[in-house]
Parts: structure tokens; C-alpha cells; sequence
């Protein structure tokens, strides 16, 4: 399976490195910031056409196409383009992340960091790798000499979840604070130990799953901002490398 899911997410990536600084099409969604381009769409395509083919009864939830519901227990979760407004922008920061559901649980996870030809992968209790090689969170337990990633939702002139007070928080509590455009990107490399700890307060599904399980598979720790389970509809996320996990929670909760 995770094979397949990673053959997957390197078509996508040919798409959208043949799409990168050319002159594509680009649209609106809500408002000015938040884009889709033709290659988000071409890419989501073809890995559509991928699970049709090897999968035809698997059901599928993508961010540019929605619910394709099967009866099936296994659930496909796409995002075709992780960083769209980096991509747009010539910004070589973007992935490809498809994660796999087996009965509500996310059994395989995998993020093409497109650029970098880094393919992050994880099968539920097989570890978590980067193009073959061992991840692990980093093991620093102070706040203080932390590197942190969060990114900001397109309505955040709106401020949901406190995004703007809890950015400020950080901010201060922290050794500095990165926002790196790919949620998806964020995640792996905390699962990496180049971030010690990742929040975002609007998060949809697609951006997490994948990235939740190489974390996890990493020995770090992935919750809601009341340290339950993530829920992947949830919108919130805290993934750390679990020894600043108690620290961020209480910064998090003191908006
Ligand atoms: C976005 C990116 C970004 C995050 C946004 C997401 P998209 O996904 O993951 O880092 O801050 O909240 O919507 O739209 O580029 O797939
Ligand atoms: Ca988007
Ligand atoms: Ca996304
Ligand atoms: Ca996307």
C-alpha cells in the first residue's frame, strides 16, 4: 500500500514540477489570498485517476474535488498542493500529501516535498522515513531554545482561534517562530528535529493527515489544543516533539 501511495504522490509531483514558474491559470476561492491553480487541480486529477485504477472501491476526500464516498473502509485524504501561495509565487516551498484511512484511522502517510525530491512516508507502527532514512523528533525540552512553525489561515483578518494573539505568544516564549507556507512541510520536519514544535489553529484535513502519522511515527506527539486525539476535522493541531508538548498547551490555553 504505501508503495502504491507514494507512486501516487510522485505523478502529482511531475505536474507540478512541469507547472512550477509557468504561466498557469489562477483563481479565487473566498478572497485575494486564498488561490487555486490549474496545477492544484491537474495534480489532484491524476491522483484520482491513480486510485481508480489500482483502488476503484476505495472512497476519496480531496480538497479541490470533495467527497467521493465508497463502500469501502479504507478513505484516501489529498491534498494535491500543499503551499499553493508559495507555488503560485515561485516560492520553492510546496508537497504533495495523501494520507490512507483504514476504518477512521490513518494507517499510511506520505508528503512530497516537491523541490527538495524529499519523500517523507509512515505505516502505522513502521516508523517514519525521509527517502529511506530514519526519522526522529528532535529532544529538547526547553521552550526557550525552541524553533517553532505555525501558519495563519486566509481569513485571518477575521483572527479565528486567537491566531494573531497566540502567534504574539509564541513569539516571546520562544527562540523564533518560522511560517513556511505547507502545513504539510511544517509537520515532517518536526517529525525531522529541525522544528521542536508545530501549531495552527484552521487546519482542514487534508493538511494534516499524512503528516500527523510521519510525526507520530517519529516519536513525537499530535493533539488538539486540550491534549485529546486529534480530530481531523477538528481545525487545531499541536504536534511537538512531546517534551515542549505540556509547555505549549499551557501557552496555547492563556488567550
Ligand atoms: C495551506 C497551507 C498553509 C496553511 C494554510 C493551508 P493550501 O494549504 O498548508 O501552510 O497555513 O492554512 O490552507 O491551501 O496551500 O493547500
Ligand atoms: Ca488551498
Ligand atoms: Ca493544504
Ligand atoms: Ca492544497
Amino acid at each position: 500500500m504505501l508503495d502504491k501511495v507514494i507512486e501516487a504522490a510522485q505523478i502529482a509531483g511531475e505536474i507540478i514540477k512541469e507547472g512550477y514558474r509557468k504561466n498557469i491559470s489562477i483563481e479565487y476561492k473566498t478572497n485575494l489570498a486564498n488561490l487555486v491553480t490549474e496545477i492544484d487541480k491537474k495534480s489532484e486529477e491524476a491522483i484520482i485517476n491513480f486510485i481508480s485504477k489500482e483502488f476503484p472501491g476505495h472512497s476519496v476526500l480531496a480538497e479541490e474535488s470533495g467527497i467521493k464516498e465508497r463502500d469501502s473502509e479504507y478513505k484516501w485524504i489529498i491534498d494535491p498542493l500543499d503551499g499553493t501561495t508559495n507555488f503560485a509565487h515561485g516560492l520553492p516551498i510546496f508537497s504533495v500529501s495523501i494520507a490512507v484511512q483504514r476504518s477512521d484511522e490513518v494507517i499510511c502517510g506520505v508528503v512530497y516535498d516537491v523541490m527538495r525530491e524529499a519523500i517523507y512516508s509512515a505505516e502505522k507502527g513502521g516508523g517514519a522515513f525521509c527517502n529511506g532514512r530514519k526519522l526522529k523528533v528532535s529532544l529538547n525540552d526547553d521552550l526557550r531554545k525552541s524553533l517553532l512553525v505555525t501558519g495563519f489561515p486566509y481569513n485571518i483578518d477575521e483572527n479565528p482561534g486567537h491566531a494573531i494573539e497566540r502567534f504574539v505568544i509564541f513569539l516571546k516564549n520562544s527562540r523564533a517562530v518560522r511560517r513556511l507556507g505547507s502545513a504539510a512541510i511544517d509537520l515532517c520536519y518536526v517529525a525531522e528535529g529541525i522544528f521542536d514544535g508545530f501549531w495552527e489553529v484552521s487546519l482542514n484535513p487534508w493538511d494534516m493527515a499524512a503528516g500527523k502519522l510521519i510525526v507520530e511515527e517519529a516519536g513525537g506527539v499530535v493533539t488538539n489544543f486540550n491534549n485529546e486525539p486529534l480530530d481531523l476535522a477538528g481545525k487545531q493541531i499541536l504536534a511537538t516533539n512531546g517534551k515542549i508538548h505540556d509547555k505549549m498547551l499551557k501557552l496555547l490555553n492563556s488567550v
